[in-house]
């Protein structure tokens, strides 16, 4: 009895030993962490559509070096200490092989310290604070940063729009938000603007009227809205409710299916920077663009784009890497080289950030997005040190 019983144990153990993940198995396990619920659940759902493509395609071609990709996709509900709890469960159960999210700045660095920790690759599509990748050298974008951003947007409204005065509408709990003001607010003036008011906000917040009306008062010719494509919508239609009519421009937190959606015409010759535009003509582009709307039905946008091809750039380096340890994907992450991507090619800097192009988009009636100009952003227009891009050297893990 004694003997069947130990039998019993020893392949119940067995078992679970080859159904456990953390065993080894022969599947490459990728942690895909995400706002798929929560303020800004449109950009976790759009990434994971990317991402899922991406996922579907290599393993219909046979997977990396014969093994399937498995996505653990997870929602982190919009919130930091949650995407923080979702990558600890990563690498301490899951034994994921690599990490790809999150989209927002906030969330990407409360996580990041975990990922490094572990020693397991993390790389964000779309995070674009410097803050993200200074957490260690683990931790990689595949996207610009907002030092750059920063610039392209306060050279546009100084530069092609000649705007001599501005106002900046900042959520000041956001780092992003936050980083992108100083940066825009530095080059701005540099380029001999005067940034006549500054007003805060915080995410989920309904009613603006008290800003604006301040703003209002101070007379500006262009309005910075450095925030996030929830908020954005709101604030321009009431702008636009109290005769605001001067342009607002922002940054690559617009981008969302749902921009327009809240806000309306009242966004119609507003501007915004970003990673890529669905109209660009380029083969790679259009053939992306189709492909996703036969899947989706809509317009892929930026978030789709740019996590499409981070799960690419990461499928790739694990493909190159000599073994599934993280050290090893990370190596080969770091060699990445001219990656193709759809928006833009990927080669990481010594602070794992990618230089890419930037899009200064003008949105026109109906929600259509026209490309104004590809901005090259002028060495003159760089921010200087304190709001520029990380130390040319790699930190030391931590
Ligand atoms: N860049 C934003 C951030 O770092 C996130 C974002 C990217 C949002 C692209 C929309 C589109 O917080």
């Amino acid at each position: 009895m004694k003997r069947i019983l130990l039998a019993l144990i020893l392949s119940v153990s067995l078992f679970s030993a080859c159904t456990n993940p953390g065993a080894g198995g022969d599947k490459v396990r990728v942690g895909v962490f995400m706002s798929l619920t929560g303020s800004t659940a449109n950009f976790g759902i759009s990434s994971v559509n990317g991402i899922q493509m991406a996922a579907d395609e290599i393993n219909a071609a046979g997977g990396i070096n014969g093994k399937q990709v498995e996505l653990l996709v997870q929602d982190d509900r919009s919130d930091a200490s949650e995407a923080a709890t979702i990558v600890t469960k990563f690498v301490t159960q899951d034994q994921v092989h690599a990490i790809l999210g999150e989209v927002a700045s906030s969330r990407s660095i409360a996580a990041a310290p975990i990922a490094q920790n572990a020693k397991i690759p993390m790389l964000t599509p779309s995070s674009t604070n410097p803050e993200v990748t200074k957490k260690g050298d683990f931790i990689f974008r595949s996207c610009f940063i907002d030092p750059v951003q920063g610039a392209a947007i306060a050279q546009f409204a100084a530069k092609t729009l000649n705007a001599k005065s501005a106002a900046i509408m900042v959520d000041r709990k956001n780092d992003y938000s936050t980083g992108l003001e100083k940066v825009i607010n530095e080059v701005f003036t540099r380029m001999g603007g005067k940034i006549v008011a500054v007003q805060s906000y915080q995410e989920g917040d309904q009613d603006f009227n008290a800003q604006l009306t301040s703003l209002k008062g101070s007379n500006p010719e262009v309005i910075f809205v450095p925030g996030y494509y929830n908020d954005v919508g709101l604030i321009a239609k009431q702008a636009r409710d109290k005769g605001i009519t001067v342009p607002l421009i922002g940054g690559d937190g617009w981008d969302s299916t749902q921009l327009y959606a809240i806000g309306g015409t009242a966004l119609n010759g507003s501007y915004f920077t970003n990673h890529y535009s669905p109209y660009d003509t380029d083969p790679k582009v259009q053939k992306f663009v189709n492909d996703y709307k036969a899947r989706h039905n809509s317009l892929p946008d930026a978030l789709a784009a740019t996590a499409y091809d981070a799960a690419k750039i990461m499928f790739d380096a694990i493909k190159r890497a000599p073994s599934l340890e993280g050290p090893a994907i990370r190596d080969a992450l770091a060699a990445t080289k001219e990656f193709p991507g759809v928006t833009g090619a990927v080669t990481f800097n010594e602070n794992r950030d990618a230089v890419k192009p930037i899009v200064m988009i003008e949105i026109k009636d109906g929600g259509t997005y026209a490309v104004k100009e590809r901005v090259t952003v002028e060495g003159a227009a760089l921010p200087t040190a304190a709001n520029a891009a990380p130390p040319t050297v790699a930190p030391a893990n931590e």
